[in-house]
């Protein structure tokens, strides 16, 4: 006789954080001790329910969950959430806060081909002309603030492949200073209750006048790209042999393809487009960088052998960027630091109905919160999880902890962007140490500050012949 079907046992609520405060929920912790505070919900749960203020959040801690939200049921979870309402605020409906639906799918369709491999690589000797200038101005000998450097170079490369690289320098400056503000400011809004995000506070004033900053740049970016394109239209009209050779030309950056497609965006469609990739391209790889520094000045055998792997590729003459796919030590020693740091930690989705998660019921309407510097730094996932060790990523190894790797994403809103981020974060490592032989750091071991990314709260070095 075979047994009774069995009902799955019914969902229970989710065990709730320790520490909650009234009225603040655990705001206090998420602006004090962020990372502490996240990396210890593990222990209470695979699905752990925080408060912020008055609201509930659920935080996903299993790797396992997460893979459900993103992929396998992300029609329950759909994008949206805190951080989202407070990044709206800067991006619009760009693609990486606008809902999911018909305009996402629409563009993403649109903005694929920008990012495909071939497109990149159009742009590459021109990243890697932009990186160098920007590397080899650093004075020798003198202590620089590592984190803004590599903001710095991830922009200007970032600005090179999509813009082309004749936009006026005041744009870059400005850019490198509003950006970081903006980003602090939207991750205040996002922890601390809303009531407070509503007061005419100075500091919410000055993040309204920023983001207002931000999208007159950006629009003048996008008329300078315009004007470039129409002067090469121009001159090349008639001939259609001109026409393919002004298409390549060095000025017409990725962005050309997004405002020449058959489907033609309005101007605010644009401009949140604009937006949102500069603001997803450049904090992240900055990040990746500085910290993959620092790493390497504590590990002083990988530096060895990156070194060793760059000589073998290029000898004497300049990185090209074919030369990239012949550095695999490179690669690993920037998923580790990609993996060690996060560098996201906080991502959300709000439900679209009521959702039985491992077991824990969590109602439609909620937000669900889910990071990949928890599962990134998970020892049940990655053994050892604070030792960097590149080899943790070569052939047999990596197939167990991929399912716990969740930098870039998964399912349809994965980063668009990840072929392009490795191109652009191997270029810039691999032009810091062919142009310095030494670096070293000269602030104290930086501790990890979660602002949109983990980023180092000090880190300053010297850099050598
Ligand atoms: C180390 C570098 C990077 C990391 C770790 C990273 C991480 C992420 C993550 C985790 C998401 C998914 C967010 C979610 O599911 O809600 C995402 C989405 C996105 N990223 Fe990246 N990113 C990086 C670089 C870039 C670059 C270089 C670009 C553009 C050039 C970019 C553009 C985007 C865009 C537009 C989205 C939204 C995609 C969509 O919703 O369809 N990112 N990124």
């Amino acid at each position: 006789m075979s047994a009774p079907a069995m009902s799955p046992a019914p969902a229970t609520p989710a065990p709730a954080a320790p520490g909650r405060l009234p009225l603040l929920g655990h705001a206090h912790r998420l602006a004090r001790d962020p990372l502490p505070f996240i990396d210890s919900l593990r222990e209470h749960g695979s699905v752990v329910r925080i408060g912020i203020g008055p609201s509930p959040a659920y935080v996903v801690t299993d790797p396992l969950l997460t893979r459900r939200v993103l992929v396998t049921d992300a029609v329950s979870f759909a994008k949206g959430g805190r951080i989202f309402d407070a990044l709206r605020l800067v991006f619009g409906d760009g693609l990486a806060t606008v809902g999911d639906g018909d305009t996402h799918m629409r563009n993403r369709r649109l903005m694929q081909p920008m990012f495909n491999k071939a497109h990149i690589a159009g742009r590459g000797e021109a990243m890697i002309d932009q990186v160098r200038t920007l590397v080899e101005a650093w004075p020798e000998g003198s202590s620089r603030d590592v984190f803004a450097d590599m903001n710095v170079v991830a922009l200007g490369a970032f600005l090179a492949a999509v813009f082309g690289t004749d936009l006026p320098d005041h744009m870059a400056v400005e850019f490198t200073t509003l950006m970081p503000a903006i980003m602090a400011g939207s991750i205040r809004q996002t922890i601390l209750p809303s009531w407070i995000s509503r007061l005419p506070l100075p500091a919410n004033r000055a993040h309204e006048r920023r983001v207002a900053r931000l999208r007159e740049l950006i629009d003048q970016a996008i008329d300078h790209h315009a004007a470039a394109g129409d002067t090469a239209s121009a001159q090349a009209a008639g001939c259609p042999h001109v026409a393919a050779a002004q298409r390549e030309q060095p000025e017409a950056g990725l962005f050309k393809t997004l405002m020449t497609a058959d489907v033609r965006l309005t101007r605010e469609e644009l401009q949140d487009e604009a937006i949102t990739l500069l603001q997803g391209a450049v904090e992240t790889t900055g990040t990746t960088l500085a910290w993959t520094l620092f790493e390497l000045t504590q590990n002083p055998e990988i530096e060895r052998r990156l070194r060793e792997e760059l000589d073998s590729v290029c000898a004497d003459r300049p990185l090209e960027y074919d030369d990239l796919d012949r550095l695999p030590y490179s690669l690993r020693v920037l998923q580790e630091a990609v993996r060690k740091y996060g560098p996201a930690w906080m991502v959300t989705r709000t439900t679209t109905r009521d959702v039985d998660l491992g077991g824990y019921r969590i109602p439609e309407g909620a937000d669900v919160v889910w990071s990949p510097y928890l599962h990134q730094n998970d020892p049940a996932h990655f053994t050892e999880p604070d030792t960097f060790n590149p080899d943790r990523w070569l052939g047999e190894r990596a197939p167990s902890t991929r399912g716990s790797f969740f930098a870039f994403g998964d399912g349809r809103r994965k980063c668009i962007g990840e072929s392009f981020a490795w191109a652009e974060l191997q270029i810039i490592l691999a032009t810091v140490l062919r142009t310095w032989p030494r670096f070293e750091v000269t602030s104290r071991p930086p501790r990890r500050q979660a602002v949109i990314t983990v980023k180092p709260d000090t880190l300053t070095m010297v850099f050598g012949k």
